[in-house]
């Protein structure tokens, strides 16, 4: 999604900028662009397409400025042309916009009647144009113009300005779309200061960060930054030493950060169970991270994409080991529902970004109607983490790759460990019963990397399951989870149409579909579902159907004569199968994108971190 950069410094920067927006490409993008000041003149330079593009188009027409803003577009309003891209330019100011303005087409149409004309067909340009309204029509200072238009906006925004006639200037601003503000005061580089939607964007710069609020507007110049809330009073953000480090995260050998992360996964799972585990007691820890399962009455859990599917999962943990009542759903549905809270209630949110906009704005609608807010986040310092009363972060580390792998392993395991916790103290669980979860869940980064290490099996499937057109994925229980996130994964970066079935629905349609060129994936660890979920298999083979069966060597041994393919997955505690299982699917889902030839780590269309609707 749309990422912001911004630099006030003493020397050129555009090659900070350029960094700063290599630094977000992981959002997912389709066009860029930068815009200096300088000698009292906006210079831009923008390219549809990668970064690359953008760049040698610099190397051919020089661009440079003590001051700039830089902008990686993820389309909403508007093809990825070059017209489209960031920033948005007037003779006055540039103007990058991450967002969406819903009233924007009102705004155009009152602008157009005032003689303003448009060279894009976004929602941004009309942020641009009207400050350039104000500030040229009104003769409004730039706070003032740039106030003034923001209270005509409605939507999600995160802006930054810089002004033709002062190069000492940049004015940010938020609004439902995340911003960071960076000031570095160091001897060589003098004073700078630094404005970008995350800390990541920022880390080569400096470290010293504070997250707008919603609402704040922010004047930054070289040597004072002043922040001012919705109402217009000056108010203090704090500074903090942001976690997020410089280092460029590399692939470390690997074709793609998504191979990367996959194989990290029993680093950062066991990095993760290493948080919320006692192994000297065999228990789950959930520390300060207090939350009364005692007294709730009902849990209620909501995500987007894969992060979901780990939720999906969890519903299954907290029923079962905590006999707590969990209400699940898609955040872009549960905002906007009339959700019956109850009284002693709590809501978990998982996003491994915490950024993601309907994810905080369902946050937001069970905040406000009293219920206890948790969230499940890789980036501590998110959105989402900075509203919840208690915050379980995962140490998955950076995911760069826009298909979600090592975060969902690593919110399942924290799940995991918070569903034990529940269970504990709801009474349900016996310590026993504990001692037995945790010492399973400490297996799991040993057994995770033992299906990793099939990998060259699968690649050999994937050759063939790249000829599909169609793919069906069938789970039961706890598996139905990971084939939705299998057939999610194989869509998402292999762009073959994939759909995941609870194995029992099949026959109330999906069947219909099977035939001699449909896989049909069957996800089936030798739990208490296996028979039924084989018998499933079973009427798709009888029409002709190819099962591809993940399962335990020793269950594909009893079936191997009806299957098309199989891959072995080593034996883990039923209850535990999805953080395992959901190695076999990741890598299916990779080596069919990379037979295919498809752009893994930055599909088509899609974001890593969704801060619009
Ligand atoms: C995007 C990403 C998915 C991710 C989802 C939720 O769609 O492409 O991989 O699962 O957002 O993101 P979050 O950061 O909230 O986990």
């Amino acid at each position: 999604m749309c990422g912001i950069i911004g630099v006030l410094g003493e020397d050129d920067v555009v090659t900070s900028i350029l960094d700063g927006l290599k630094r977000l490409e992981y959002r997912g993008y389709d066009s860029a662009g930068i815009a200096t000041v300088e000698s009292a003149t906006i210079h831009e330079r923008r390219a549809p397409g990668k970064l690359s593009e953008l760049s040698n188009l610099i190397a051919t027409q020089a661009l440079s400025g003590r001051i700039g803003i830089g902008h990686t577009r993820w389309a909403t309003h508007g093809a990825p042309t070059q017209d489209n891209a960031h920033p948005h330019v007037t003779e006055k100011l540039a103007l990058v916009h991450n967002g969406i303005i819903e009233n924007f087409a009102e705004l155009r149409s009152m602008l157009s009647e005032r003689g303003v004309s448009f060279r894009s067909q976004t929602d941004s340009e009309v942020i641009a144009r009207l400050i350039d309204y104000y500030l040229t029509q009104e003769r409004k200072a730039p706070y003032d113009a740039v106030r003034q238009t923001l209270s005509q906006l409605h939507g999600a925004f995160a802006i930054a300005v810089v002004f033709a006639d002062d190069d000492d200037l940049m004015i940010a601003a938020r609004q439902g779309s995340p911003l960071a503000i960076g000031v570095s005061t160091s001897e060589t580089e003098g004073n700078a200061a630094y404005v970008g939607s995350d800390a990541y964007a920022l880390a080569p710069f400096t470290n010293r960060i504070a997250y707008l609020e919603d609402g704040d507007l922010v004047s930054m110049r070289r040597s004072k930054i002043d922040i001012f809330d919705a109402a217009g009073a000056l108010v203090d953000r704090s500074f903090s030493v942001s976690s997020v480090t410089n280092n460029v995260v590399g692939k470390d050998g690997h074709r793609h950060f998504m191979a990367k992360e996959i194989h990290e996964q029993p680093d950062v799972i066991a990095h993760t169970l290493s948080n919320y585990i006692d192994v000297e007691t065999n228990s789950a820890i959930l520390g300060k991270n207090s939350i009364d399962f005692k007294s709730l009455d009902k849990l209620l859990i909501s995500a987007c994409g894969t992060a979901f599917y780990a939720g999906l999962t969890a519903k299954y943990w907290f029923e079962s080991w905590a006999k707590l009542p969990v209400e699940i759903d898609i955040a872009s549905e549960l905002r906007y529902r009339d959700v019956p809270y109850t009284k002693n209630g709590a809501a978990i949110f998982i996003s491994q970004s915490g950024e993601t906009a309907d994810t905080l704005a369902a946050l937001r609608n069970a905040k406000s109607n009293g219920q206890k807010i948790c969230s499940v986040v890789n980036v501590p310092e998110s959105s989402i983490a900075r509203e919840s009363d208690v915050v379980f972060p995962m140490a998955a580390g950076p995911e760069i790759g826009v298909a979600s792998t090592k975060a969902f392993t690593c919110q399942l395991a924290t799940l995991a460990c918070i569903a034990v916790a529940a269970g504990r103290a709801r009474g349900v669980l016996t310590k026993a019963d504990e001692e037995d979860l945790i010492k399973s869940l400490l297996a799991t980064p040993r057994l995770i990397s033992e299906a990793i290490a099939v990998a060259p099996e699968i690649e050999k499937i994937a050759k063939s399951i790249a000829k599909a057109r169609d793919i069906i994925y069938v789970g039961r229980g706890l598996s139905f989870p990971i084939a939705m996130e299998g057939a999610l994964k194989l869509k998402e970066i292999s762009y073959i149409h994939a759909e995941g079935y609870a194995a029992g629905e099949l026959k109330h349609g999906p069947i219909a579909l099977i035939d001699k060129e449909t896989p049909v994936i069957v996800i089936a660890p030798p739990d208490k579902h296996f028979d039924k979920t084989v018998s499933n298999m079973h009427e798709v083979i009888s029409r002709e159907g190819r099962a591809l069966f993940i399962s335990s060597e020793t269950a594909i041994d009893k079936v191997k004569d009806d299957l098309w393919a199989s891959i072995p997955v080593p034996d883990i505690h039923p209850q535990l199968s999805p953080i395992v299982y959901a190695a076999p699917v990741q890598l299916l889902a990779y080596f069919t994108a990379t037979t295919k030839g498809t752009d893994v780590d930055q599909p088509r269309n899609l974001a890593k971190s969704v801060t619009v609707e």
